[in-house]
């Protein structure tokens, strides 16, 4: 009995530890779908402008998306740094800006940055051949 309990939380380990790896389908995305989707989703506009490929990008860049006066004046680029200022306080980094929303827990931050670098690091694509010739 016990040796079974064992091996159940030997592999439970190792799934935990391969979702450490794989930030797009591990606990970065659980984050986010809990504190940033109710503002923002990957690819289309709502309260906050869409966030694949934020990572790299300058702030306040997708074109139809009515940016705050001081995030357009920011000249940010986002990267580990300004992404966990900005979750840390939005004000303190771009004052006057117009995501009212913080987080406090550093590692959550972590996991969302790791989630956001994955989406900019590997865009979503269509498998090659798949939507040509159809234009
Ligand atoms: C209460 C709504 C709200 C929540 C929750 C929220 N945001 Fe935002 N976010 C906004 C708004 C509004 C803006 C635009 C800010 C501006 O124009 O000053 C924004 C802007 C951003 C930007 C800059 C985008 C760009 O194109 O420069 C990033 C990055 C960002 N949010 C990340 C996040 C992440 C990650 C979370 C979850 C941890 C989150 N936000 C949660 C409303 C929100």
């Amino acid at each position: 009995m016990r040796r079974i309990q064992f091996a159940v939380m030997i592999a439970s380990g190792l799934v935990a530890l391969w979702g450490a790896g794989n930030p797009a389908s591990g606990p970065g995305r659980e984050v986010f779908e809990k504190r940033c989707t109710g503002c923002h989703s990957l690819d289309g506009v709502k309260v906050g402008p869409p966030l694949r490929g934020i990572f790299g990008r300058r702030a306040a860049a997708y074109g139809s998306f009515p940016y705050s006066a001081a995030l357009q004046k920011s000249a940010l680029t986002w990267n580990e740094a300004t992404l966990e200022r900005w979750l840390t306080d939005p004000e303190s980094l771009v004052p006057d800006n117009d995501m009212a929303f913080r987080m406090s827990r550093a590692e959550e931050r972590t996991a969302i940055i790791e989630y956001l670098k994955q989406l900019s690091e590997k865009p979503a694509r269509p498998p090659s051949g798949a939507a040509r010739g159809n234009r």
